[in-house]
């Protein structure tokens, strides 16, 4: 079961099968909005992969393309400041493009406002976005998410593509992690 040492989560926050259940949701509703639309899916690199690639799985009635961004939020630690540099941009055109940011987890909610004015200018028909998690900081910044996974608490969480220094990514499950992993 992907990467941990079994004592590095502490406790499983969301299953591999509340995560699917949740994602038939998101799915359904996502297929009845765009039922006569071509849709872009922008997933947001690392995190969003396992969402990604499971969400769009899931699309069953709307014609679906996929693209990626990378971006790097400048910032101390780990708080992001909303400055955000573009490590990797898009291969697509969005202008005339209905599109559909697919984004892992929303905390303070900056990289993905910045990110949503960002792609706005350049001319998209319309823009919404998808987030599996989402922490209670984000409530605070004007984000409108059209479609929510989860809202968890503000603990630091890891797996189902979130990772701790790169580790815990390939984990089927979102749990969180156990203090003597980061304490040393
Ligand atoms: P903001 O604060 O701009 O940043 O919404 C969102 C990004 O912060 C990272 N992040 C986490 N990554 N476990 C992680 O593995 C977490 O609990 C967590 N909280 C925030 C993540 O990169 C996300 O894209
Ligand atoms: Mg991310």
């Amino acid at each position: 079961m992907g990467s941990a040492q079994p004592n590095d989560i502490d406790h499983i926050l969301l299953s591999e099968e509340e995560i699917a259940a949740k994602l038939d949701e998101l799915a359904a509703k996502i297929d009845a909005d765009y039922a006569d639309k071509d849709l872009l899916l922008v997933g947001v690199l690392k995190g969003a992969v396992m969402v990604m690639a499971d969400l769009s799985r899931k699309l069953q009635h709307t014609k679906v393309a996929m693209d990626w961004m990378a971006v790097s939020s400048y910032g101390s630690g780990t708080k992001s400041s909303g400055v955000v540099r573009i490590l990797k941009d898009l291969d697509a055109d969005l202008s005339g493009r209905h599109v559909l940011i697919v984004e892992d987890i929303i905390d303070s909610g900056l990289t993905l406002s910045w990110l949503m004015s960002n792609l706005r200018s350049r001319g998209c028909a319309s823009l919404e976005v998808a987030a599996m998690l989402r922490k209670p900081e984000a409530a605070k910044v004007k984000v409108d998410v059209k479609y929510i996974g989860f809202d968890i608490p503000n603990e630091f969480v890891v797996g189902y593509g979130l990772d701790y220094d790169e580790r815990y990514r390939s984990l089927p499950y979102v749990g969180t992690l156990a203090p003597h992993v980061y304490e040393n």
